[in-house]
């Protein structure tokens, strides 16, 4: 009879293993990609990247961690620590040249791994790395619709600073985390549906931003907006 494991033995036999990854995973990070998009179905949510953009990041100009399961990649996470003109997002977010900026550039997990939180602990795991690397400020876009994106961003610290048009006129929140300040000051805030674009338009040009959120009763979710010190 085999001894039985242990409680500790069983935690970290399931413990996700995270990796980082480097260029022989291309193949692997592309075909995940491709099939956690597709899985969606909705290509006006979420941007399709190019096998090259992936080949730049593990060349250097960005970091890409993975979760590993039975020696598969079930996950990833892209933090772009590169950013040309059209991802530099420090004027819209009233930063100044030299700050130090990084993007969290897009996650995809295997649709039979979705609802485990890897998502959420890939956004925790890019800001560690940015952390490390002594970048102060992150940012990420996601579409309204996609609701598992900025839900996972709002829960991780980010808020919603500004609408945007972006990768051919999809409409897009910019979500912000400053690593340096500390939790948020009570200001001033309500709650606004995520459907209406309108005021929460209104709500930003007034000083808000978006830093939370909760499921309504009919499936749809509501934003909270506090007002910024
Ligand atoms: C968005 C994404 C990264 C979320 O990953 P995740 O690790 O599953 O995130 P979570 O564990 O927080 O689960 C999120 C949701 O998946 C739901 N879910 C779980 N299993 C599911 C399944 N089999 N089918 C559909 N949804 C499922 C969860 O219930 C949760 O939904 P809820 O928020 O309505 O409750 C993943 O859905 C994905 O790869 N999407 C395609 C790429 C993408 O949109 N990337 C983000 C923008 S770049």
């Amino acid at each position: 009879m085999t001894a039985l494991a242990t409680e500790g033995e069983i935690a970290s036999a399931l413990q996700p293993l995270y990796v980082t990854l480097a260029s022989n995973d291309i193949d692997a990070i592309f075909t995940l990609h491709l099939a956690a998009t597709r899985a969606v179905g909705r290509p006006d949510l979420i941007k399709a990247e190019s096998r090259d953009f992936f080949e730049r990041i593990l060349a250097g100009s960005g970091r890409a961690i993975g979760v590993v399961r039975d020696d598969a990649l079930i996950a990833y996470g892209i933090l772009q620590l590169d950013l040309p003109l059209s991802e530099d997002a420090r004027p819209l977010l009233g930063l100044k040249r030299a700050d130090r900026l990084a993007k969290l550039a897009g996650a995809s997990v295997l649709p039979s791994a979705w609802g485990s939180g890897l998502h959420g602990a890939l956004i925790d795991r890019r800001i560690v790395e940015a952390r490390n690397l002594g970048i102060p400020h992150l940012y990420s876009t996601a579409a309204p619709g996609n609701t598992r994106s900025w839900g996972n961003l709002i829960t991780a610290g980010f808020s919603i600073r500004g609408i945007i048009e972006k990768y051919g006129g999809h409409l897009r929140y910019l979500l912000y985390r400053d690593l340096s300040a500390g939790a948020p000051g009570e200001g001033n805030g309500m709650w606004c549906a995520a459907a209406d674009i309108a005021r929460q338009r209104l709500l930003i040009a007034g000083g808000f931003a978006g830093t939370g959120w909760r499921r309504r009763a009919d499936g749809g979710r509501d934003i909270y907006y506090r007002e910024q010190a």
